[in-house]
């Protein structure tokens, strides 16, 4: 048996210490979330994901009263910019949940399904998604996905 550690790297930022693009990103993440459709969770989700060429796609969290039948702002964003853009590479996403209106004091982070979204957004475009996850109190930056999924699932455990 063999303990092993895996260390994640993030950076931590408050608002006003992000460059002006990267602040613009989140500031459309909240707008894209009050375009939510929340009336089961009242939990709105705003994501914005900045492609190569600069264009920014929008999702907000899509909500079914069948509840799987609902969908993250994460991958409505991500499929969506598939559907537009498909030769575009993605390089950045911000995400940004409210309750009653407000932004959430700590960074939201994506949920399983949406990590595993992002993973194979990178494996694709091969390139790296930057993140940012914003709480009042801090915002998270990560430069890949690959920090909070470290052990991603792909085509490679499939053996292909
Ligand atoms: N949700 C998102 O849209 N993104 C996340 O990162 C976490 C959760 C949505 C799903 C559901 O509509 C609501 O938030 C409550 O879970």
């Amino acid at each position: 048996m063999q303990k092993v550690n895996c260390n994640i790297e993030f950076e931590e930022y408050r608002y006003d210490e992000l460059n002006a693009e990267d602040r613009e990103l989140i500031d459309r993440a909240v707008r894209f979330g009050k375009n939510a459709y929340a009336p089961y969770s009242h939990f709105k989700v705003g994501a914005a994901l900045k492609l190569e060429n600069g264009e920014v796609i929008g999702g907000c969290n899509q909500e079914n009263a069948a509840y799987p039948s609902g969908l993250c702002a994460e991958r409505v964003a991500l499929f969506s910019a598939a559907t537009q853009y498909p030769d575009i590479t993605p390089v950045a996403m911000a995400i940004v949940g409210c309750r009653d209106g407000k932004p959430t004091e700590e960074p939201l982070s994506p949920c399983g399904a949406c990590l595993q979204v992002i993973h194979e957004t990178e494996l694709r475009y091969k390139r790296p998604v930057s993140l940012f996850l914003y709480g009042k109190e801090r915002i998270i930056k990560v430069t890949s996905v690959r920090s909070l999924l470290p052990f991603a699932f792909d085509a490679k455990n499939m053996n292909k």
